[in-house]
């Protein structure tokens, strides 16, 4: 399978581990690796707290879908999205004409809460209560996860380790 692929594409929702799984991901397919929210800082030279500041939610989607777009363009390459990903239409178009292989990470909204708490590094958990917050996005962007991916992977429980594995010997053929 994974010789067919030009890329696997972690997503879901803020705390479902995309970017610490995606990374070992990456490191055990040998591919490299490309995390939307790092090359939007990096490409914009300011941390995601002050986009949203400056530029509002909608700035920082419309980078969002560069980044998106930046990464698709590449081969052999594990990508790690931000939870909003699902947000923009195009995002999910791209995502489901993509030769990549998605997989969204699953967890119920009090597991997210207790692994993002109220983090200032995210500005849509300052919107309320997080657990409210995590509840009413799931809700809304769950049947968009499940409708751009290819597989859904229960992460409640289970470390980022095995999460790689699982994923890395699906794609190797391996299990
Ligand atoms: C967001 C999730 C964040 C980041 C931004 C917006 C969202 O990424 O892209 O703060 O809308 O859910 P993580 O899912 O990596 O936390």
């Amino acid at each position: 399978m994974l010789e067919q692929l030009d890329a696997v594409v972690l997503i879901g929702p803020m705390g479902s581990g995309k970017s610490t799984v995606g990374h070992r991901i990456a490191q055990s397919l040998d591919w490299a690796f490309f995390d939307t929210d790092r090359w939007i800082e990096d490409s914009t030279g300011a941390d995601i707290p002050w986009i949203f500041e400056k530029e509002g939610e909608a700035g920082f989607r419309r980078r969002e879908t560069l980044a998106l777009e930046t990464a698709m363009n590449q081969s052999r390459c594990v990508v790690s999205t931000g939870g909003g990903i699902v947000e923009r239409p195009e995002n999910r178009d791209l995502l489901k004409a993509s030769n990549a292989c998605v997989v969204y990470l699953k967890a119920p909204a009090t597991v997210l809460a207790g692994r993002v708490g109220s983090d200032p590094n995210r500005p849509m958990l300052q919107a309320g209560n997080p657990l409210e917050v995590l509840e009413n996005l799931l809700a809304r962007r769950a049947p968009w996860y499940l409708d751009c991916s290819d597989w859904a992977l229960d992460t409640d429980g289970r470390s980022a380790r095995e999460l790689a594995c699982e994923i890395s010997q699906r794609l190797t053929g391996a299990v």
